[in-house]
């Protein structure tokens, strides 16, 4: 076999087999097949596409390039989340110990990665003590004990994936459905999910700026999911202004906290609730979304679900006292209000811009050597369709450093007041298939 020829058969508008397929990543992870090959393939399927067989092929060939989490020692359906990204989403933090509380196992391994606030991880790591070096023994006994627990990325998953992800960034080919799809499957079996519950996200502060697109990646990966036998479905979600009300990595710990607590913004708890449903019945702890919806709301109330955080915090070392006490997470030491210059609704809050702001403070790497402030951030006090009054806050800015002009001067760029506006629909769509 010759990588040519598969270059030229795609280019053509051809489908690839699964032998020629495999042949390409292995090379490719292996080094014999170099970049420049591997690149003229990545844009041949650019604008030629590959069909379903084609994607799941490219999937498990990516995840059978380095190693596999066993979680099969962990009882019942372990179900994976995974969000394409936005800005304050602080969904993970609340769902894991949620859902955990009802016995659904969660098996999470996370990341740090850049962007506008740091990872769950470092999110996490806000609170004193916490940590995620744990052996993989001492996570399965902790997940088949307390159903929860979070280790560090280990071993040498989807290497395929790390080399290809890498060389579209800068030959103009990350922007194609069957390499996104299967990137971002590959990375999830090889994690060792059953079932796979997906958050993509549309809008400003997403990856996909229009529903559309979206949808289509939503269908891309469900598709891929469902055929290598993972459960796998998949919402759209609304990212054009950040989620809930904080951004930044304390300050989400602490909207964690309030949302197991029943206290949390509206549009979080939605979420959250949302997806929760689907995993609770894709993990068999339900037989429908109402009745999982139900039992949801019941753990949040009785408690549950707050003690099941604490329990999971102090099993890796954390001051769940925290959780009482969230003044004990990291302080920032100025908080500045941004005053509304007029009256009216709120009518725009530009997440990915809103997101930047949250970094400029410090609480996201824009580069991986970059550390992270824990305690800045953002607390929005209005969302869009909310009405303010001039002079009342918008927002309040949580900084370590007294001179924030250039963030403010950010954040009145992208929140618009208007004489009128509507809530934005959160829960776009539900795609099973
Ligand atoms: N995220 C990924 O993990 N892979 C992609 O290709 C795009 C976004
Ligand atoms: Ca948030």
């Amino acid at each position: 076999m010759r990588m040519v020829d598969i270059i030229s058969k795609k280019r053509d508008g051809e489908e690839l087999s699964t032998e020629e397929i495999n042949f390409f990543v292995e090379g490719y992870t292996k080094g014999t097949i170099p970049d420049y090959q591997a690149s003229s393939l990545a844009m041949a399927i650019y604008f030629r596409d590959m069909n379903d067989r084609e994607r799941s092929d490219l999937t498990m060939a990516m995840v059978n390039s380095g190693e596999t989490i066993d979680l099969s020692a962990i009882e019942g359906i372990k179900v994976d989340k995974h969000s394409t990204g936005g800005v304050g989403d602080t969904t993970t933090l609340v769902l894991a110990p949620l859902v955990a509380a009802l016995g659904v196992p969660v098996a999470k391994m996370s990341g740090r990665g850049l962007g506008h606030t740091g990872g769950t991880i470092d999110k996490l790591e806000s609170i004193k003590g916490f940590h995620v070096e744990i052996t993989k023994d001492q996570f399965i006994q902790l997940v088949n004990r307390d159903k929860v627990a979070v280790i560090g990325q280990t071993g040498n998953l989807t290497p395929a994936d790390k080399k290809l992800y890498a060389l579209r960034d800068v030959t103009g080919t990350v922007n194609s459905i069957p390499l996104i799809a299967s990137s971002i499957m590959s990375k999830k079996i090889a994690a060792g999910a059953d079932a796979i519950v997906l958050d993509v996200k549309t809008g400003a502060g997403a990856f996909m700026k229009t529903d559309k697109d979206a949808e289509n990646l939503a269908h891309a990966m469900v598709k891929i999911g469902n055929s290598v036998g993972r459960n796998t479905m998949a919402i759209i979600s609304d990212m054009s202004q950040p989620l809930g009300f904080a951004i930044g990595n304390a300050l989400e710990v602490k909207e964690a906290i309030d949302t197991l607590k029943g206290e949390g913004p509206e549009d979080l708890t939605e979420l959250v609730l949302t997806l929760g449903s689907q995993m609770v019945v894709l993990a068999k702890k339900a037989n429908t979304l109402e009745e999982a919806r139900k039992k949801l709301i019941e753990v949040i109330k009785n408690g549950k679900a707050l003690d099941k955080f604490k329990l999971f915090l102090k099993n890796q070392g954390g001051d769940s006292s925290v959780v009482d006490n969230p003044e004990k997470l990291p302080q920032a030491k100025y908080k500045i209000d941004v005053p509304a210059k007029e009256s009216g609704f709120v009518s725009n809050i530009v997440a990915d811009e809103i997101g930047i702001a949250a970094m400029l403070l410090g609480a996201g790497r824009a580069t991986k050597e970059d550390t992270i402030d824990l305690a800045v951030g953002l607390m929005l006090h209005k969302k869009v369709g909310d009405k303010v009054e001039k002079g009342e806050a918008l927002l309040t800015i949580y900084s370590n450093c007294e001179d924030v002009e250039n963030v403010k001067a950010k954040i009145y760029e992208n929140i618009s007041i208007a004489s009128h506006a509507e809530k934005p629909i959160l829960i776009h769509k539900v795609i099973t298939e």
